[in-house]
């Protein structure tokens, strides 16, 4: 048996540990752990290290935030200069460099048969990002900067060890004592999109594509800010090396991937300048679908010693060369900004664009999203803007360009009337709960009132109620409803099931057939499930997930109906905001009528019943506590109060009982002090009473927190399925998430519990691994199913 290891022992067992599977997560593209897995190491060594300050070294996982602020960047002299690329955007151009390649490697005149000799060339993605050189001296980190002006550039040391793809130290042997990796820092598109939301939410500044916030992130005096940025690194060649490295462009590639460096996947060796263009398509094919911006690919003479052969001029390499692809991002005129009115009367604004053509596509028209997007963009018509198209996403107004305003630039202004309608148009609101009290403030939303009475609003709410996830009723399309709707035969939802066959016969595309099978897949639709319809009514806010999970919680209708925004919040991701929104659509008597109208007409609903025992679980009285957000009582005070005083009423008597209250355990004396003020303010008690009576009047007791655990597994949780499942569907994977209480998400957030990844995965993936969210592919979730007895 082997002595138990000494603290300098483990910790350095920890670190290699640490750095194997850092090199299998980022390089091989192989996760080997769980991620909480490694976080388990990762803190052991944390601890380990505060118990002996003296054993932390620089290249310790634990210190890529080590730097202190700087004023100023240190000058950086590249020994061996950073070069730049030249450029062939036509194909003809490439076959020219091909030429002169072959011209300088003494390879003109073909070969035997009168063809074109082959040159060997690597090829890779050019990433959109900043160039940087690492410096590694033993196989340790020891700078990192910029480019520059390709002699100097600037220290940003600090700010690459906070790189998780950046090893701060070399794996396994034989490295040259001094090796200056290059290649390129960058922003994975996923991080971009989270990084610009979390900007936005925060009122800080957002970034135009994912290449400014690559270099605004790593060009920060503060590491910090770098560290909190989802930053990636790809090598894809060299600077000062002191010894031999293997002799093509590939294979020293390998050689730094084998030594932890991160290489592009895509690397490629194309024979002849033929399978050069091939892998221009190729990539070109699938740019939109990869995790990060490129903006061409790079094709290289793979031999180094023809390299040599090759040399340069001036500042870029004979042997190497970009083979650009369209640009994403054009220039062009806002002629106008014009509102469209959506299904939830959401007035939106709409960029009208001077045609431009953006990578191949021609963009006349762009989403501008809301008035504080306009005003984030500061956006006045007839400006100049930089369109941006990333992938298959709606073309983007990413920037105005100021200094090129003409003098008569007018204003963007928010219209006072609905321009289908006419009706007043209001601003949302923002619910915030503090101390118990709501309180409202100004939307980035604008709303046009005229709900149904606005032929916008009524066209789009009743393609809405008859799509295929909603009430499913085939044989009509956008332009039937449109022709409904204009001819007066439909003015809500519920004149659907009053059509006659002699209204529908005659209207364009109807003739007898397609009319009668109209009429039966409305007569079809009577019998939705609650959820079905939930979702149908086209509630703001309210998606497929939210609809299901209000109809599995309360049951019934009449309860979705009554339910107050404080009660519904008790849903799993249901906030105060999408609350408000469900409690006043059934507030409103327009949509009541509606429904009662739609009842009356023969509709029926399927699997009313029960309050579900997963809502149950999540009113505990220690959460209704929490809930009323009490200064200075937080979730433990919350449950000692809870267990003291048993229900509302009791919590009641309890503020009022000075002694009771006074020698009570658990809370400190100022939170006992705003309890008291609490409940003697005649409102709080109102709204807590209501909100109580209400969970009674829907069959729910208060519990113990025990009886909560023994409820679902995964009570409270969010999972989010992606790429292919091999083994089960997604359909079952789903059913059987959710029959153990978790909720199943399409997209990936810091909320997210787990994440299933099965082949092919992409964005989604990247972003859980950028968040830190827990991901197992297929073979653990069907073994974390069986634990879980389903
Ligand atoms: S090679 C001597 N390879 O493009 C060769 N550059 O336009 C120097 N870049 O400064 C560069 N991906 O920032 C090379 N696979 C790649 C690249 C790449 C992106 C950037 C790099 C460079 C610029 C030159």
């Amino acid at each position: 048996m082997s002595a138990t290891p000494t603290a300098a022992e483990r910790i350095a067992h920890l670190r290699s540990e640490l750095d194997a599977h850092n090199y299998r997560y980022y390089v091989l593209d192989e996760p080997s752990i769980p991620d909480a897995e490694y976080d388990r190491l990762f803190r052991e060594l944390q601890a380990l290290e505060r118990e002996h300050p003296h054993l932390v070294t620089s290249e310790s996982p634990t210190q890529r935030v080590g730097g202190e602020a700087l004023s100023v960047f240190g000058e950086v002299r590249h020994e061996v200069p950073m070069l730049s690329l030249g450029n062939a955007f036509e194909e003809e151009e490439l076959l020219a460099f091909d030429r002169s390649v072959q011209a300088g490697l003494g390879l003109q005149g073909g070969d035997l048969f009168g063809g074109g000799a082959s040159v060997e060339y690597s090829c890779e993605p050019k990433l959109d990002g900043l160039a940087v050189s690492l410096r590694y001296e033993h196989g340790q980190l020891v700078r990192g900067a910029t480019r520059g002006d390709g002699s100097t550039g600037e220290d940003i040391s600090s700010n690459v060890r906070t790189i998780r793809t950046v090893p701060l130290r070399l794996q396994g042997e034989g490295w040259p004592q001094v090796l200056e990796v290059r290649g390129e820092v960058y922003m994975p598109k996923a991080g971009f999109d989270a990084l610009n939301a979390r900007q936005a939410q925060s009122g800080g500044k957002t970034f135009a594509n994912p290449r400014n916030a690559a270099a605004g992130s790593l060009r920060q005096l503060d590491p910090k800010i770098t560290a909190s940025r989802p930053l990636e690194f790809c090598c894809y060649g060299v600077g000062q090396v002191s010894g031999e490295l293997p002799a093509t462009q590939i294979g020293m590639l390998e050689q730094l991937k084998a030594w932890g460096i991160p290489i592009s996947r895509e690397l490629r060796l194309a024979r002849g300048v033929e399978a050069c263009l091939a892998y221009y398509r190729d990539i070109g094919e699938r740019r939109t679908s990869l995790a990060y911006d490129i903006d061409g690919v790079v094709f290289k003479v793979n031999t180094i010693e023809d390299q040599q052969q090759l040399g340069f001029r001036a500042r870029t390499p004979h042997w190497a060369i970009a083979h650009k692809f369209p640009a994403m991002e054009e220039l062009t005129e806002l002629l106008d900004v014009e509102f469209q009115v959506g299904r939830t009367g959401a007035v939106t604004p709409v960029a009208r664009l001077k045609p431009v053509k953006v990578a191949g596509v021609t963009v006349s028209n762009a989403s501008l999203h809301n008035m504080d997007e306009v005003a984030r963009l500061g956006l006045m018509i007839g400006d100049t803007v930089i369109i941006r198209r990333a992938g298959d996403v709606i073309p983007q107004v990413v920037q105005v360009v100021s200094e090129r305003r003409p003098a008569d630039a007018r204003p963007v202004l928010t219209p006072a009337q609905c321009p289908v309608c006419g009706s007043h148009v209001e601003r949302t609101q923002l619910v915030k709960r503090s101390k118990g009290k709501e309180s409202f403030s100004e939307g980035s939303i604008y709303r046009c009132v005229g709900r149904l009475s606005c032929q916008a609003q009524l066209k789009q709410a009743i393609i809405h109620f008859v799509s295929r996830r909603a009430m499913d009723i085939e044989g009509l399309g956008e332009k039937s409803v449109e022709q409904l709707v204009d001819e007066g035969l439909v003015t809500s939802p519920a004149d659907l099931y009053t059509l006659t066959f002699e209204q529908i016969v005659g209207l364009e595309g109807f003739a007898e057939l397609s009319t009668r099978n109209l009429l039966a897949a409305i007569a079809d639709s009577r019998r939705p499930s609650l959820a079905r319809f939930i979702y149908a009514l086209g509630i703001p806010d309210v998606g497929e997930e939210t609809a299901k999970l209000l109809a599995r919680a309360l049951g019934s209708l009449a309860r979705i109906q009554q339910a107050l925004p404080q009660v519904l919040t008790y849903l799993p991701d249901v906030g105060l905001e999408v609350a408000h929104e469900i409690h006043s659509f059934f507030e409103d008597g327009h949509n009541r009528q509606v429904i009662q109208q739609l009842l009356a007409r023969g509709l029926v609903l399927q699997e009313e019943g029960e309050l579900h025992a997963e809502f149950a679980a999540c009113a505990t009285l220690a959460g209704f506590i929490d809930k009323l957000n009490i200064a200075g009582i937080a979730a433990t005070g919350a449950k000692n109060l809870a267990e003291k005083a048993g229900s509302l009423e009791g919590l009641i008597a309890l503020s009022q009982d000075w002694l009771d209250l006074s020698v009570m355990k658990g809370l400190n004396e100022k939170a006992k002090q705003a309890l008291r003020e609490f409940f003697a303010e005649p409102a709080n008690v109102a709204l807590a009473t209501a909100i109580d009576a209400q969970l009674r009047a829907f069959g729910m007791h208060w519990q113990s927190e025990k009886k909560v655990l023994e409820g679902l597994p995964l009570a409270g949780q969010t999972w989010v399925l992606t790429g292919s499942l091999e083994v089960m569907s997604r359909d079952v994977a789903k059913d059987r998430l959710e029959a153990l209480g978790a909720k199943v998400a399409g997209s990936v957030s810091a909320k997210t519990s787990c994440v299933v990844a099965g082949p092919g995965a992409g964005s989604k993936l990247a972003k859980a691994s950028e968040l830190g969210v827990r991901v197992i592919d297929e073979e653990s979730f069907l073994a974390e199913l069986d634990r879980l007895g389903q």
